[in-house]
C-alpha cells in the first residue's frame, strides 16, 4: 500500500515545473500504432498510466523505450490485435487503442474498460463512430470484436463531445478513405494537442479544438518527434494547493490560455492570478470563498478538478455548490474529506459544502486519482499531520507529487 503523510497550515512559497499531460500523452501513444516505424515523444510524464499504456503496446509487438521523459516507440513489429485485459481494466483509455488498431490491422479484439470508478463511463459513441466508418463490431461476453478491411470516411454527429470517442473516431479517420467529418467533437486542448501531432506525422485533420473536426484521409504517415504539453489538470491541482495552505506559488510550463475558466473560478475564490506567457504565479491570503459552480466539457471548468475544488470549498468563508455534469458518481472523496470535519452533503449531482476552518489532519484514502490529489490538498490545510492510503490512484496521473510540492514548500513526504 502506498501512503503519503502531509502536515497541513504551513504556507507555501516556491516553484515548479509543471509535468506533461497525462491525457495527452495516451492517446499520443496510441496514435503511434497508425504509422509502421518510429514515433518519439517528448516530455512524457513518467507515471503510471504511461507505463500501463507502455505495457499494451509491448504486448501487441512494439517497441518502447522510456530513458529521462523521452519516450520512442517502434511500432514495425506490431501483430498482435488483441489489447490484454490486465491493462483494459486498469486503465480506462485503452479503449483509445480501438480506432487505431482497427485501423492499422483491420482487426481489434478488447474488452469493456477500467479506470477510475467515478460513473458508469459506457463507450456506445466509441462504438457508434467506428461503426458509422464501416466496422462490423460485435460485443459478446464483455469482449470486442471489432473488423473493417478498410475504414470510411463519413459524416459522425456526436450527442455529447466525449474525448474519449472523439479521439477514437480521430485516429480510426486518418488513414480512412475519404474525408471524415466529426460534428459535436470535444474541444479539450488534449485534442487539438493530438491533431497537431498528427499533422506532424502526416496527417490532414483541420478544426482540432473545436467542434467540428474534419480529418481527410491518408494513405500513410511518416516518423516524427513530438513534445506532450504541460498537465493543466496536475497545474490546477497545484493551485488548489496553493491556494488551501495560504501563500504563493509559481507554475512554468503550461499554456494559460488552456485555464481561463479554471483561473476566473480560483480568482473568485479569492486567490491573486498573474499570467505569464508559459507559466502562472498564484497567491493566497486567508481562506477561500466560497463559490456555486458546475463542472463540463472544455472550455467549462473540467471535472477533473472538481475533486480539488471541493477541498477548497470544504474550508471556505461560507457555503458553496458544486454541480457535476460530466460525471455521476465523482463524490466519493466527500466520504473522506468529512472524516477530516468538512461539512459537505451530497444530493445527486450536486455537493453543498459550508466551509470549516482549519480542518482536522487524520487518517483518509484515496478512491481516486483527482480525488486522491484532492486529500493532499485538504491535508495542506488542516491542522496536524493527514495520512492518505491507497496513494496507488495519485501515481496513476502524478509523476512525483510530493517532489513537486516540496519544491513549493510543503511538508509531505511518501512513507511508502
Ligand atoms: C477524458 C479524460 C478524463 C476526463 C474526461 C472528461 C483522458 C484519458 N481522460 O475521459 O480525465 O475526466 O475526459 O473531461 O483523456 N460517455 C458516454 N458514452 C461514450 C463515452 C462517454 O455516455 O461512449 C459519457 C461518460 O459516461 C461521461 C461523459 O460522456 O459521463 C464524458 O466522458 P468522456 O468525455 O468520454 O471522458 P473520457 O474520454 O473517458
Amino acid at each position: 500500500m502506498s501512503t503519503i503523510q502531509v502536515q497541513g497550515l504551513h504556507p507555501l512559497k516556491g516553484e515548479v515545473e509543471i509535468q506533461g499531460s497525462k491525457n495527452a500523452v495516451l492517446p499520443m501513444m496510441a496514435a503511434s500504432i497508425l504509422h509502421k516505424g518510429t514515433v518519439v515523444l517528448t516530455h512524457v510524464p513518467r507515471i503510471q498510466d504511461v507505463f500501463c499504456m507502455m505495457g499494451i503496446l509491448e504486448s501487441m509487438g512494439c517497441i518502447c523505450t522510456l530513458v529521462g521523459h523521452k519516450l520512442t516507440i517502434c511500432t514495425e513489429g506490431l501483430t498482435d490485435i488483441r489489447i490484454p485485459e490486465q491493462y483494459l481494466k486498469a486503465m480506462r483509455s485503452s479503449i483509445i487503442m480501438l480506432g487505431a488498431l482497427l485501423s492499422r490491422c483491420g482487426e481489434a479484439i478488447t474488452c469493456y474498460p477500467g479506470g477510475c470508478s467515478i460513473g458508469k463511463r459506457p463507450i456506445d459513441l466509441h462504438l457508434y463512430a467506428l461503426k458509422k466508418m464501416g466496422a462490423q463490431v460485435i460485443e459478446e461476453d464483455g469482449r470486442i470484436v471489432a473488423k473493417a478491411d478498410r475504414l470510411k470516411g463519413e459524416e459522425i454527429h456526436f450527442s455529447f463531445p466525449s474525448v474519449g470517442a472523439t479521439e477514437n473516431a480521430l485516429l480510426a479517420a486518418v488513414l480512412a478513405q475519404g474525408t471524415t467529418v466529426l460534428y459535436g467533437a470535444a474541444r479539450e486542448p488534449e485534442i487539438e494537442a493530438l491533431c497537431c501531432m498528427l499533422n506532424c506525422m502526416g496527417a490532414r485533420i483541420t478544426g482540432g479544438g473545436t467542434e467540428v473536426i474534419c480529418i481527410k484521409g491518408v494513405e500513410s504517415l511518416h516518423d516524427t518527434e513530438f513534445r506532450v504539453p504541460g498537465d493543466r489538470i496536475v497545474a490546477g491541482t497545484y493551485l488548489a494547493c496553493v491556494m488551501a495552505a495560504g501563500g504563493e506559488g509559481v507554475l512554468t510550463g503550461i499554456c494559460p490560455g488552456e485555464m481561463e475558466t479554471v483561473f476566473h473560478v480560483l480568482g473568485s475564490m479569492g486567490a491573486e492570478i498573474e499570467e505569464y506567457d508559459t507559466g502562472v504565479k498564484v497567491c493566497m491570503k486567508g481562506r477561500p470563498r466560497s463559490v456555486s459552480l458546475k463542472t463540463s466539457p472544455f472550455p467549462g471548468f473540467p471535472t477533473d478538478l472538481q475533486s480539488p475544488i471541493l477541498s477548497l470549498l470544504s474550508i471556505g468563508s461560507g457555503t458553496g455548490q458544486i454541480l457535476e455534469t460530466v460525471f455521476e458518481g465523482r463524490f466519493a472523496t466527500a466520504e473522506q474529506l468529512k472524516k477530516m470535519g468538512a461539512q459537505i452533503r451530497i444530493d445527486e449531482k450536486a455537493a453543498v459544502v459550508t466551509g470549516v476552518y482549519p480542518l482536522t489532519g487524520c487518517k483518509v484514502e484515496a478512491t481516486d486519482l483527482r480525488g486522491g490529489a484532492a486529500l493532499v490538498a485538504a491535508g495542506l490545510s488542516a491542522s496536524g499531520e493527514t495520512t492518505i492510503d491507497h496513494c496507488h490512484h495519485i501515481f496513476r496521473g502524478y509523476e512525483d507529487i510530493c517532489l513537486d510540492l516540496q519544491q513549493l514548500g510543503a511538508n509531505i513526504r511518501r512513507i511508502l
